[in-house]
């Protein structure tokens, strides 16, 4: 059980609609589109294109499209469906809970324009954003709350 059906089931959200959000929230970036508005309407074009050809109803597309519009909680954004807040939460563990700040420098994927120092400075508001408006449940956050710590204080001394 991956982590997103795993809190879906313990908030009671429907859980195909977050593993379908989860698979199509940033999907766009597989053809190389990399920043909003573009990476968001591309992704809901996809979403809605692959649904529709594999029979989900107008609802159920529109469930998944209302969990990924406001995922990523920037410029006062909040998700506003059950599901909307784990994918959200399931997001910004994915970030805090893996290497994905280390990996993103690493590979120069994403971060193939920045100089280090840029890098050091987005990163940091990013795992803020991440810890501090991303998780929607107390649970979850105290998990995280030791992975955050040390990335902040990893990327603070720079
Ligand atoms: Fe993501």
């Amino acid at each position: 059980m991956g982590i997103r059906t795993k809190i879906a089931d313990e908030v009671g959200a429907n859980a195909e609609t977050v593993i379908l959000s989860a698979l199509f929230h940033d999907i766009a970036r597989v053809w190389g589109v990399q920043r909003d508005p573009d990476l968001m309407d591309k992704s809901l074009e996809t979403t809605e294109e692959i649904m529709a050809r594999h029979g989900y109803s107008t609802a159920e597309i529109q469930a998944v499209k209302d969990a990924i519009i406001p995922h990523s909680c920037r410029d006062g954004m909040k998700p506003y469906t059950e599901e909307g807040r784990v994918l959200a939460t399931a997001d910004a563990l994915a970030h805090l809970m893996t290497d994905f700040y280390f990996a993103l420098w690493e590979n120069h994927w994403l971060a193939g324009n920045m100089t280090f120092d840029d890098y050091v400075a987005w990163a940091l508001k990013k795992i803020e954003r991440d810890f501090h408006r991303k998780i929607f449940y107390d649970k979850w956050r105290k998990i995280a709350e030791r992975k955050y710590n040390d990335l902040k204080s990893h990327f603070a001394q720079f």
